[in-house]
């Protein structure tokens, strides 16, 4: 047993796999409650065969320490990049794990410090590229990601789950410049960002009270703020964020805009997050099925851009 101070944090096994390298990070196994043994150390190579002697066992999880947690994020940072120049390099399920690592480390980075770096936007559209490929390939590889992150806090499912949602509705919308289905995908990946800077949890609720609900009302704009001075940004990312609570029939925040004055692609923002909180498990409630959810949306006329409702309503019916 080792480092018995140390809390330990699981890491992705696939992932784990891949690496043809020496560790940079020592590697764990659990032995009990509160025990875990050190397998391999830095500098050694993986042996595959031991790795098989656990597999056998039925110990497919591996740790490392909280302390060289960063540098694992190191190594899936890396992936991220690797992912989007040979993207044939990974089979489907290690690209999977990688938009699930990558972005559980960026999200976590920003809501721990309430700030985005430049880093974090380049991981994102590392995460959102990767996305945008494996969706390309088959629309119900979302499924697959969304499967992946269901252990996951909620905003770190919802902001994946709406970023592919968003970038599989703007393609199926006929949007075709890869670039503005980026900023969609990132539009989505950050849209909440703001909700971190909330002195409440608005996803542990059912009712928000009049408080809340004027304190929720803020978190666009508390996000446009955490965007804006960001290297390497879009403006039209920025607006998403900033738009995404905004409805067609003027009744959305901040700004209350009207149909034609919201940006388009926030309303695809709008839609797939509308969609993608439906089909989840809250705390006070089941997940709608997928023809239910897409019935109560249009039930809402008004709230939604109607067209693209439409394009929401043949992508999924027949795919999910
Ligand atoms: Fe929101
Ligand atoms: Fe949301």
């Amino acid at each position: 047993m080792d480092n018995l101070e140390s809390n330990y944090i699981d890491i992705s096994f696939a992932l784990l796999k891949r690496l043809n390298r020496p560790l940079i990070f020592d590697v764990y196994v659990k032995r009990g409650e509160n025990s875990f043994s050190k397998i391999f150390k830095k500098g050694d190579l993986l042996d595959f065969d031991r790795i098989r002697v656990y597999e056998e066992k039925g110990i497919d999880v591996f740790y490392v320490t909280e302390e060289e947690h960063s540098l694992y994020c190191i190594y899936v940072e890396k992936l991220g990049e690797v992912l989007n120049e040979r993207a044939q390099s990974f089979k489907p399920n290690e690209a999977h794990e990688v938009l699930k690592e990558l972005s559980q480390h960026t999200l976590k980075e920003i809501q721990e410090t309430l700030e985005v770096s430049s880093a974090s936007i380049k991981n994102a559209k590392n995460v959102v590229d990767g996305c945008i490929r494996r969706v390309s390939k088959d629309p119900k590889n979302v499924i697959k990601v969304m499967k992946l992150l269901s252990h996951q806090p909620y905003q770190l499912k919802h902001s994946v789950s709406v970023s592919m949602f968003a970038v599989l509705l703007a393609i199926a919308d006929g949007m075709e410049s890869d670039l503005n289905i980026q900023s969609v995908g990132l539009g989505g990946f950050f849209h909440d960002i703001g909700i971190g800077q909330l002195t409440f949890d608005p996803e542990d609720q059912k009712f928000l009270t009049a408080e809340q609900r004027k304190e929720m009302w803020r978190h666009p704009e508390l996000g446009k703020e955490m965007l804006k001075q960001v290297k390497g940004i879009k403006s039209d990312v920025v607006q998403i964020v900033l738009q995404h609570h905004e409805q067609p029939n003027g009744h959305g925040y901040p700004n209350g805009l009207r149909g034609p004055e919201i940006y388009y692609p926030a309303k695809i923002v709008a839609i797939a997050y509308a969609f993608c909180s439906l089909i989840s498990k809250k705390s006070y409630r089941e997940a709608y099925p997928v023809s239910k959810a897409v019935e109560k949306l249009k039930e809402d006329h008004g709230k939604y851009d109607k067209k693209i409702l439409e394009t929401l309503t043949k992508l999924v019916l027949p795919n999910f």
